[in-house]
């Protein structure tokens, strides 16, 4: 299995299926961001050693299966390729449509992104019926969910080999087709684009609607605390999405939102969102 990007949720990729027996190609830009995302890796390892949920041997095992490089040609012999770089649909369609001519006919490419149209990637391959989305969640080695989205020619044996290669990994696999937003982020950034304007109308502080969120619907946390560890950006960019894709006002961005993202108080990552770290 190849993954590209060595980010939060490259890294995470790449250890979950090292852990379940596959052998990985692991391919970022730089070798600096693939050292960062090689160290996260082992510390994850380590951690679950530490908890004795996995047995130093088993840790030592995964971490041999991982191979890394800086060139995507490292990525020729494998089977599934799955994309984990920047959240930019051109950026992307670039990597696909290089990793398209280096990878055997057989081979399936994956993309981890959040809310572009699987379609729109596939499209810039030959092989959009060996194109799918594997959408993992953030922080992949403890998040039971992939959420699979099938494009416009996604074929069925894909989609089976995905699903297989997910339960394989752990994962619980639920398939949608592909709509902005697909089910999970379509779902949730209107309940907590909801809860801003809430807060934007002063019908309660930010704390109350956590409060009354988490313990009236038992979720594990508040929208707005969510929302910021999400990142108000990336939440800004997916509802953009919904609203660009459906063109329905009910998807419009708090305007609380956007100026939280113009002031560059991005949530957790800088310090301060709805909430001060
Ligand atoms: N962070 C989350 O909670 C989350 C959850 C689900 C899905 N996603 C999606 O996963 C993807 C990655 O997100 P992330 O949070 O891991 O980002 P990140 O910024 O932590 O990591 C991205 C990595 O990709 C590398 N990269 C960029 N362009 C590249 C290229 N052309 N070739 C190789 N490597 C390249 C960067 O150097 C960086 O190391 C995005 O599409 C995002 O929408 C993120």
């Amino acid at each position: 299995m190849g993954v590209v990007g060595c980010g939060l949720m490259g890294h995470g990729i790449a250890q979950v299926a090292a852990q379940a027996g596959y052998d990985v190609v692991l391919v970022d830009l730089k070798p600096e961001f693939v050292a960062k995302g090689v160290a996260g890796i082992e510390r994850s390892l380590a951690k679950f050693v530490e908890k004795k949920t996995l047995a130093d041997a088993d840790a030592k095992a995964a971490r041999a299966r991982i191979q890394t490089a800086t060139d995507n040609k490292a990525l020729a012999g494998c089977d599934l390729v799955v994309e984990a770089i920047v959240e930019d649909a051109d950026v992307k369609r670039k990597l696909f449509a290089e990793l398209d001519g280096i990878v055997g006919p057989q081979a399936i490419l994956a993309s981890n992104t959040s809310s572009i149209p699987i379609t729109l990637l596939a499209s810039a391959t030959k092989r959009p019926d060996r194109f799918i989305g594997m959408h993992f969640m953030n922080p992949v080695p403890l998040m039971k969910l992939v959420e699979v989205i099938r494009g416009a020619d996604t074929s069925d044996a894909t989609l089976a080999t995905v699903v297989a290669a997910g339960q394989k990994m752990g994962k619980e696999v639920h398939a949608c087709r592909d709509f902005p937003g697909f089910i999970s982020n379509r779902v949730l950034m209107p309940m907590i684009n909801e809860a801003i304007f809430c807060l934007n109308e002063g019908v309660a502080t930010a704390e109350d609607i956590d409060a009354i969120m988490k313990l009236g619907m038992n979720h594990p946390m508040g929208p707005l605390q969510l929302a910021d560890f999400i990142g108000l950006d990336t939440c800004l960019a997916i509802l953009n999405v919904l609203f660009d894709g459906f063109k329905d006002p009910k998807y419009r961005p708090c305007p609380l939102l956007v100026q939280k993202v113009q002031a560059g108080h991005l949530g957790r990552k800088s310090g301060r969102g709805f909430y001060t770290y």
